[in-house]
């Protein structure tokens, strides 16, 4: 991508920082729980503020969310930062190198920038509305497998998920029809991996707006298509999320998924 915009360039920014501080507090930080299985460390706090920093220095009329209790409304504009310093914290804390910073900006309710930073692999994947995705700077393109019984998909569950429920029933129903099906623990990078063609789709029902909202943008951008688990539109404010390659496999996915309640 070239003549990245201003947005672009600071939430880059802004992720190198986050990333930085995760690696640095990667020797000594303390975990807390949330809630049953929900972590939390000094380093998701720690990068949250940092990206903070220097994206509210930088534009201060923006608004912000983020996961780790930030909701700072905007002022005079209509910008909004979605951040999620950390996705992946369990991964984190066992160190399990799977893990990202997440950060979107949208303006009037639309999506217009979105980084994934993965500070393990030191990859920055990137997309701004209308122009494309990238990973270090090179063109992302989804994977071209139309349908599941080739395809490698993935999904993610509500930490501390019961066995006997729902999003373990529609785990197992994929289970038998895909190639492969994987769980990960970061959602966020699932979908840079799904917009770089690593993965060729991703479902999940307990997403919050900072874990889907860059990483949206991206997989559209890179040719894929994201909407809810029924093919409705993406809405960041409901925990319902399906995205893959593009292909007609989508729509495979969307079906088999609704036929579990
Ligand atoms: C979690 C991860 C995980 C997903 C959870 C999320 P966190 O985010 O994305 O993959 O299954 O629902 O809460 O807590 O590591 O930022
Ligand atoms: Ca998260
Ligand atoms: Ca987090």
């Amino acid at each position: 991508m070239s003549g990245e915009t201003e947005f672009l360039l600071a939430a880059q920014e802004a992720a190198l920082a986050a990333g930085r501080i995760l690696e640095e507090w990667g020797e000594k930080f303390t975990v807390s729980e949330k809630g049953p299985a929900d972590l939390v460390t000094e380093a998701d706090v720690a990068a949250q503020n940092a990206i903070f920093a220097l994206l509210q220095q930088r534009f201060p009329e923006h608004g912000f969310l983020g996961e780790e209790g930030l909701k700072e409304p905007s002022g005079a504009g209509d910008f909004r930062w979605i951040i999620d310093p950390l996705d992946g914290t369990s991964n984190y804390v066992h160190r399990f190198p799977y893990y990202c910073v997440s950060i979107a900006l949208e303006q009037a309710g639309e999506l217009i920038t979105g980084v994934i930073y993965d500070p393990t692999r030191k990859e920055m994947f990137a997309a701004e509305k209308g122009r494309g995705a990238t990973v270090n700077g090179k063109p992302l393109k989804t994977s071209r497998f139309s349908r599941l019984k080739d395809s490698m998909v993935i999904a993610s569950f509500p930490p501390g998920v019961k066995v006997d429920s729902v999003p373990i029933r529609r785990f197992l129903h994929i289970l038998g029809k895909a190639q492969t099906v994987h769980r990960s623990g970061s959602a966020a990078l699932n979908l840079a991996y799904v917009a770089a063609g690593r993965l060729d789709g991703y479902w999940s029902t307990s997403l919050k707006a900072w874990d889907m909202a860059a990483g949206a943008l991206i997989v559209a951008e890179a040719g894929g298509k994201v909407t809810k688990m029924s093919g409705a539109p993406l809405d960041l404010a409901v925990q319902d999320m399906l995205a893959t390659n593009g292909t007609a496999m989508h729509a495979e996915l969307s079906r088999l998924l609704g036929e579990v309640e």
